[in-house]
């Protein structure tokens, strides 16, 4: 850790609380003026710190500025942070995760960007990434460390994850819809790009990457014309009480820990946040469009529709888009 990251780690462990300069110097062994200029750098890079005469310096309860040291105090498994790689900017974690899968990158390394230039949706769409309001994360993950049937269930799995993240830093309640997609009232708070790299010669998947993105609070600028009536955020109103360091450790505790995780109770929790079962859904193939009624997820995590005329069919999650 450089000097900076250090004395960032120390503001973020006492967040709101005031540490004087001659203690951050006595513990890193360097000089005050050198705890100042450092300081001075993170106050640069956004971070709210407040240098206060006497007292020292403290970092504000709302200061968001995403980064490796702002995450840990949260996280349950510290070792973790060797493998978190927080930037300004990226394309797409997605992108950036799967070069470094390539290049060997370990299991549940993570990657994070305060914005994308060409964050990724399914069906190639593109995927909203502005600046300083969302979290936009992808996570690699090999197979073999997980118990999971089938990797389709790891979306699931992360939808599952994201929810309870959620309420864990805030008042909602977030919902699912088929399969990846999380609303707070109404509106569609994050989605879930999951990838995978299969080789070609056994297909088994080598390893996955589950790209999260989620809206934090709304964009000051608001969201762009064709998201207006779609897009929400976990916090819509000016009442932030979190922060998106805490919701990105939030997930992250709960994704890694897939190893000891139910399947069975996976699923059934999953079910339990799905608002389409019972309800009338729109179905769009590649082939047909027809109306059905969700009745079910069954255990690999397709969805279960029933036709008029009664035929029941089992969707995968890519080969068709749904209607509500
Ligand atoms: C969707 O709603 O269609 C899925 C959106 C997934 C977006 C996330 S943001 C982090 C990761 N990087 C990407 O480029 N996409 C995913």
């Amino acid at each position: 850790m450089t000097t900076k990251e250090k004395i960032l780690a120390m503001l973020e462990s006492n967040r709101g609380q005031s540490i004087s300069g001659a203690s951050i110097a006595e513990e890193l062994n360097i000089s005050r003026n050198a705890v100042w200029k450092a300081v001075k750098e993170l106050q640069k890079a956004n971070h709210n710190i407040r240098a206060v005469t006497n007292k020292g310096y403290s970092l504000s309860e709302d200061s968001d500025i995403l980064s490796v040291q702002g995450i840990a105090p949260y996280l349950l498994q510290k070792s973790v942070t060797e493998r978190i790689y927080v930037h300004d900017v990226l394309e797409s974690t997605n992108k950036t995760a799967k070069e470094m899968a390539v290049s060997g990158a370990e299991h549940s390394t993570i990657i994070i960007a305060d914005r994308q230039t060409a964050g990724k949706g399914r069906y190639g769409r593109a995927f909203h990434s502005p600046q300083g309001c969302g979290l936009y994360m992808s996570l690699i993950l090999h197979p073999a460390r997980f118990n999971f049937s089938t990797p389709t269930l790891v979306t699931a799995f992360a939808a599952v994850s994201v929810c309870e993240a959620v309420e864990a830093v805030s008042d909602a309640a977030p919902k699912v819809k088929w399969v990846n997609d999380i609303f707070i009232d109404g509106k569609k708070i994050c989605g879930i790009l999951t990838e995978a790299v299969t080789d070609f010669e056994s297909g088994n998947t080598q390893w996955l990457e589950v790209g999260i993105g989620i809206n934090f609070k709304k964009p000051p600028e608001d969201y762009p014309e064709d998201l207006k009536q779609i897009a929400g955020a976990v916090f819509e109103s000016e009442d932030v009480t979190a922060t998106r360091n805490r919701l990105c450790a939030e997930v992250i505790n709960r994704v890694l820990d897939g190893a000891s995780y139910c399947e069975k109770e996976m699923l059934e929790k999953y079910k339990k946040r799905l608002f389409m079962l019972g309800k009338t859904v729109k179905v769009t193939s590649a082939t047909e469009n027809y109306e059905a009624i969700a009745v079910d997820i069954d255990e690999i995590g397709r969805l279960i529709v029933r036709k008029e005329n009664g035929e029941a069919l089992a969707l995968s999650a890519g080969e068709i888009s749904i209607k509500i």
